[in-house]
């Protein structure tokens, strides 16, 4: 009976201490098998104070050759294995697929308005209760991002196809699945006959196949991926600030966007962001970084440094000018950032106007920047009579304990997953075999 009864305690406390454990342990496993490879940044070497001067130096270039971490990067990110922006090195193909994006994105910014409302009403038609934000965000992004591509709209196939491939890219990105290869190649062979439809030249010197790569990874994964999930972000952190998420529906502009760069400060997208140097650095007349050093900027540790309390939600942070704040959710201005930096924030503002428009958010799952679980939410029509507190008090209950019990099966399939897909992106070395072709 004893033992029945330390069973059962154990395994009811597991949502308590297992889902700890095993990140801990996956940290562990994945260095392992990875090797620790790279300068962190900040670190012991340079400080928060030079981390911009760093990011933006000439010689810290280098996107993808001479760095293991690539081989991680191109195995969850390039649908084919060379073609992404964010792999090319500096070069004439580099600067003609950087233009081709630029000239996509320049969208006036009413077009951009009126298109992102028009996809977030289709999106939102019918959605109620509860429900998993980025999985609601994924066909809203999926159809901005084909008009963007092919100015007209997005076929209710293609929106599927999309939205199934980003999310397949995302949830392998956070080791929750494998990845999907059949899909992914399912979309490219989708887009190769319909190049010719894009709304501007294509970048010249690419084979269609390249082309079409350059399409599916810039515009159908990166910007998908990326905007979901900074829309979950920013939706979770309003459902967990009821104060916020009002002042945010009633305010004006201002407020909206000081809640959206404080979400992006405190969920960055990127965790790190590699840098390979073509190079030497010099920091001072003692200690030089060498070229071929993979520099590793740590965003998140970035983003909380200089800040009171910097795990705080604080939108108010804001009222001084970002410029002056460690805030760089897209990237620094002189090494790569990223092409969306201007038309993302725009898109999400009518985004969110358009969530909090039509319902009243609430949450009471655990937010972290992977962001593993979705984004579980409580959705109610603000049109609809309020549901009474005693059932809303249900609904959380509820939406907390399965949270906790989620992490409990997730954490060990990230353990397994991941290990096998970290091992199986050294092994396959797709950057490293690339240049050494
Ligand atoms: C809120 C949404 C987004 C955020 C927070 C975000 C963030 C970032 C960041 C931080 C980088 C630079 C990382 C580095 O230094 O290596 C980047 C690069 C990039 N992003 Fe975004 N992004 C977003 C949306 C988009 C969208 C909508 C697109 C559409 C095409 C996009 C396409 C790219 C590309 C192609 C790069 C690589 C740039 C290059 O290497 O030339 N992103 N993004």
């Amino acid at each position: 009976m004893l033992i029945i009864l330390v069973v059962l305690a154990v395994v009811a406390s597991l949502p308590w201490w297992l889902p700890g454990r095993v990140v801990a342990l996956r940290v562990r496993v994945f260095a392992r098998i990875n090797g620790d490879e790279g300068i962190p940044v900040p670190g012991d070497l340079v400080g928060v104070d030079r981390f911009r001067e760093l990011y933006s130096h000439p010689a810290a270039g280098g996107r993808s050759k001479g760095a293991a971490l690539s081989d991680l990067f191109w195995y969850w990110l390039a649908p084919g294995p060379e073609m992404h922006q964010e792999h090319l090195e500096a070069g004439e193909r580099y600067d003609a697929v950087a233009r081709c994006t630029r000239d996509l994105l320049a969208l006036p910014r009413e077009e951009a308005e009126e298109l992102t409302r028009r996809c977030a009403a289709r999106a939102l038609d019918g959605a109620s209760g509860l429900v998993r934000l980025r999985d609601l965000m994924m066909p809203l992004w999926a159809e901005f991002a084909y008009e963007i591509v092919f100015a007209e709209r997005c076929p209710r196939e293609a929106r599927d196809l999309i939205a199934a491939n980003a999310e397949d890219v995302s949830a392998s990105l956070k080791c929750t699945r494998l990845r999907h290869m059949r899909r992914r190649r399912r979309l490219t062979r989708y887009l190769l006959p319909r190049l010719s439809r894009v709304r501007r030249p294509l970048p010249p010197g690419l084979t269609p196949q390249e082309q079409a790569y350059y399409v599916h990874g810039a515009f159908f994964t990166t910007a998908v991926v990326q905007m979901s999930e900074a829309m979950t972000h920013l939706l979770l952190t309003l459902a967990e600030h009821p104060d916020a998420q009002e002042r945010a529906r009633t305010g004006d502009d201002r407020y909206l966007d000081h809640v959206i760069a404080e979400t992006m400060r405190l969920h960055p997208l990127f965790g790190i962001a590699h840098r390979i140097t073509t190079g030497d650095i010099p920091l001072d007349e003692h200690t030089t970084i060498p070229a071929g050093s993979v520099l590793c900027f740590n965003y998140p540790e970035f983003h909380r440094a200089g800040f009171t309390d910097p795990g705080t939600f604080d939108p108010g942070r804001f009222e001084r000018p970002a410029k002056e704040l460690n805030h760089i959710p897209f990237g620094v201005a002189a090494n790569r950032p990223c092409p969306a930096w201007r038309l993302a924030p725009i898109a999400m503002r009518v985004a969110a106007r358009e969530v909090l428009n039509r319902y009243v958010l609430d949450t009471s799952v655990t937010h972290t920047r992977a962001l593993p679980s979705r984004g579980p939410c409580l959705l109610t029509p603000r049109d609809a009579p309020r549901r009474p507190a005693r059932r809303r008090r249900l609904a959380l209950a509820y939406l907390r304990v399965r949270d906790r019990w989620e992490d409990v099966w997730r954490g060990l399939a990230q353990l397994v997953l991941g290990t096998y897909m970290v091992w199986d992106a050294r092994r396959q070395r797709l950057c490293e075999r690339h240049f050494h072709l």
